[in-house]
């Protein structure tokens, strides 16, 4: 077993968990359709749902909330704010928002248009919905490693450069308003992309004339696996190499509740003048003042200093370890999962320990029913339930390539213990495989359906 680094921090305010007995459990798996989205936080015992807005916020994180400026224009956080996104990432303009998804929604609703596409690797849930809201058709191209759960490609999340030139070539560039890449890639297993990739990609979106924006949700976790893996960059600081990943771009999107260890909030940045005019109008008719964006004074202080606390190299060494650590412990115990670790979560190929239900009967999601029957453990399908959806010239259902469990692991939340028990968890349900039957919808919204589907068990 290789040696993992200890927590460095030490715990100074706790938050009990409860472990409620078998019975309640099936009871809240009926009330909740079994939806675990619709559950009740108190239900959970270990809740890797997400690692979005649910880390622990540093002591300074706390100490800045003391700092916030309520002024509801121009406020002394926001300026604060600035000065850090200006450090890091280099762009000319930025507006704060809630969270990922208003940002999102304010660049699609500036540069969508019906029946554009918008390429990426791999977008994420909220990002497909935003652009498919606004008529734009999200692309994936991402490299063919990606959808094999054991190939060890050290950047499985890169971009296939090839497919992306010939997507361009047959779209025609007029009918790409931006070009976007995720990193890291989330829908794909919390996977890297390379810099000689970031930057291959931004050169063909810039051959054609296309911005490129940086969907940076875990950039910092993405510049860490470049130190680790990437040739050149052994030596580079985070910090460097971060600002290397953006200087290729025209402008991102982020959401600061994952590498930048908030609770709340979110990003939109670019270079673009004009966009930025129109950015500052959508955002004040959605969001909130440009100053603000939907976020209180002391939110943008926590985030001035999480965006630097996400880049501390202790502290990526330790986060990318925990998930390694989880990895292995589930590997040893004969559940396969997407290799090699992502950066934030454990991504459980249900397809292999499922191998009896189609992906018509979810069995990603029967998964994550038992992984909350057997321990209380909240995790989230990654596969048909949240990504099928009818082809829009043919109606018929097209399925993911994959189909996923992911455990998110919040930062700087939960130990080593913690990841044993959900590993022993799991290796309990391993050996009762065959007996676990698939789920059909009783209800499904349209867009995405996978936060509030209905199901019943087969
Ligand atoms: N982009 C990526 C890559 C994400 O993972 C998320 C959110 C978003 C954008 C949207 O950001 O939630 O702040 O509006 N992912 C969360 C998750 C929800 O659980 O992976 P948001």
């Amino acid at each position: 077993m290789p040696i993992y680094p200890p927590e460095p921090f030490r715990i100074k305010v706790t938050e009990p968990i409860h472990l409620i007995p078998p019975a309640e459990r099936e009871a809240a798996l009926r009330d909740a359709g079994y939806n675990l989205f619709s559950m009740k936080a108190e239900a959970i015992y270990i809740d890797l749902l997400t690692d979005s807005g649910t880390g622990a916020m540093s002591q300074e994180q706390w100490a800045a909330l003391m700092r916030g400026d309520e002024s509801y224009a121009g406020a002394r956080s926001y300026y604060r704010l600035k000065a850090a996104v200006e450090d890091i990432f280099g762009f000319k303009y930025f507006v704060p928002t809630h969270q990922g998804r208003a940002a999102e929604n304010i660049l699609s609703a500036c540069l969508v248009k019906p029946g554009q596409y918008i390429p990426s690797n791999m977008h994420f849930d909220t990002t497909d919905a935003n652009i498919r809201a606004r008529g734009g058709r999200p692309t994936n191209l991402i490299i063919d490693e990606a959808f094999d759960p054991a190939n060890l490609h050290p950047f499985k999340g890169n971009m296939d450069t090839a497919k992306l030139r010939a997507f361009i070539e047959k779209t025609g560039a007029d009918n790409i308003p931006f070009g976007m890449m995720t990193v890291t890639n989330n829908a794909g297993g919390g996977q890297p992309i390379s810099m000689e990739n970031i930057k291959a990609t931004a050169a063909v979106y810039h051959e054609y004339g296309i911005p490129f924006f940086i969907d940076a949700a875990r950039c910092a976790e993405n510049a860490y696996f470049i130190k680790l893996r990437e040739k050149g960059y052994e030596n580079k600081s985070v910090i460097e190499i971060v600002r290397e990943m953006f200087s290729a771009a025209d402008g991102m999107t982020m959401s600061a509740k994952k590498d930048a260890i908030v609770n709340i909030g979110g990003l939109l940045c670019m270079n673009d003048e004009k966009l930025f005019a129109n950015v500052k109008n959508e955002l004040i008719l959605r969001e909130g003042f440009p100053t603000y964006g939907g976020l209180a004074g002391r939110d943008l202080e926590a985030m001035s200093v999480g965006l630097y606390e996400g880049l501390d190299e202790a502290y990526l060494a330790y986060r990318l370890a925990q998930t390694a650590y989880l990895v292995t412990r589930l590997n040893e115990a004969g559940i396969p999962t997407i290799q090699p670790a992502g950066g934030h979560a454990v991504y459980i190929d249900a397809h292999a320990v499922l191998p009896h239900i189609p992906q018509a009967e979810f069995p990603a999601q029967a998964l994550c029913v038992e992984l909350y029957r057997e321990g209380a453990i909240r995790g989230v399908e990654i596969g048909s339930v949240m990504f099928a959806y009818p082809d829009p010239d043919s109606g018929k259902t097209i399925y993911p390539k994959l189909e996923l469990l992911r455990l998110a692991i919040p930062r700087r939340t939960y130990t080593q213990t913690h990841m044993d028990y959900v590993a022993d968890c799991a290796a309990r349900i391993k050996s009762r495989a065959v007996q676990v039957r698939g789920y059909k919808f009783t209800y499904a919204p349209e867009l995405l359906r996978h936060f509030t589907a209905r199901f019943e068990p087969l």
